[in-house]
């Protein structure tokens, strides 16, 4: 698939306002590139970051839905973590919140973009339990919920459904939760299980392999209003 006929698919599937135009002139804007099996070295990013047109994609979403509070799930080198700030960046508003229990995390990010960035260097099943506590609690506000969610950390079943379920519980109406490796050889099959688990791949996620991604990305969005729901499900 071409990105054009992606972002056609997601304004169809989500019910967008944008044009596919627009979300074209979008990812124009952002040339922070990604891994690419087709570049000789040396090369811009390097295995277990995203694709160039992948990035490019979450970096028109955040621009079209304006969030004031992204996660990101797995920060490697900061490939995800470059194009998600620039989206911030232009948009001059919004904040990430990236969540790895790595070393060496975010080493490529440029320094003048991580004034936006929280970094939280743990496990994941720390970083939800704690977030979910104060979630479902009054002080909400207390916490950085967030709408926009990207996943790209373990890719295992059970870490999956996890953040899947606090996606479909937590993103406002209109959140989006993009995922990464949804149809990559290694990694769909325990996705794909953690996706069903949570319910969410019968809730309208739709999958997408970019030209020339050989990983595949998922994009849900939580429906607005009832209408929002058959649209998703289509
Ligand atoms: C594929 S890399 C992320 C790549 C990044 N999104 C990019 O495009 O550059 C996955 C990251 O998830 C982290 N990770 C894996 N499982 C984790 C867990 N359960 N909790 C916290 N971090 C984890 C690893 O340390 C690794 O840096």
């Amino acid at each position: 698939m071409n990105i054009r006929a992606v972002f056609e698919d997601i304004i169809h599937s989500f019910g967008l306002s944008a044009s596919a135009d627009l979300l074209m002139a979008y990812a124009a804007e952002d040339l922070a590139q990604g891994w690419d099996n087709n570049f000789h070295p040396p090369r811009p990013w390097n295995p277990g970051s995203i694709f160039g047109v992948e990035g490019q994609v979450l970096y028109a979403l955040i621009r079209d839905s304006r969030p004031d509070t992204v996660w990101e799930l797995g920060v490697g080198e900061g490939c995800s973590s470059t194009h998600i700030l620039m989206a911030l960046e232009a948009n001059g508003k919004g904040e990430l919140h990236s969540v790895d229990a790595g070393l060496d995390i975010g080493q490529k990010i440029p320094a003048r973009l991580r004034g936006r960035m929280t970094v939280w260097p743990e496990m994941l099943d720390d970083f939800l339990m704690r977030i979910e506590d104060v979630a479902y609690s009054r002080k909400r506000n207390k916490a950085p919920i967030p709408d926009f969610i990207f996943d790209d950390l373990s890719h295992r079943a059970d870490d999956v459904e996890k953040i899947a379920r606090f996606a479909m519980n937590f993103l406002p109406p209109g959140g989006f939760f993009v995922i990464h490796d949804t149809l990559a050889k290694a990694h769909a099959e325990q996705v794909m299980v953690g996706l069903r688990t949570a319910g969410m791949a019968q809730a309208g996620l739709r999958n997408y392999m970019i030209e020339p991604s050989d990983c595949g990305i998922g994009v849900w969005r939580k429906p607005q209003k009832e209408q929002d729901d058959g649209n998703a499900s289509a």
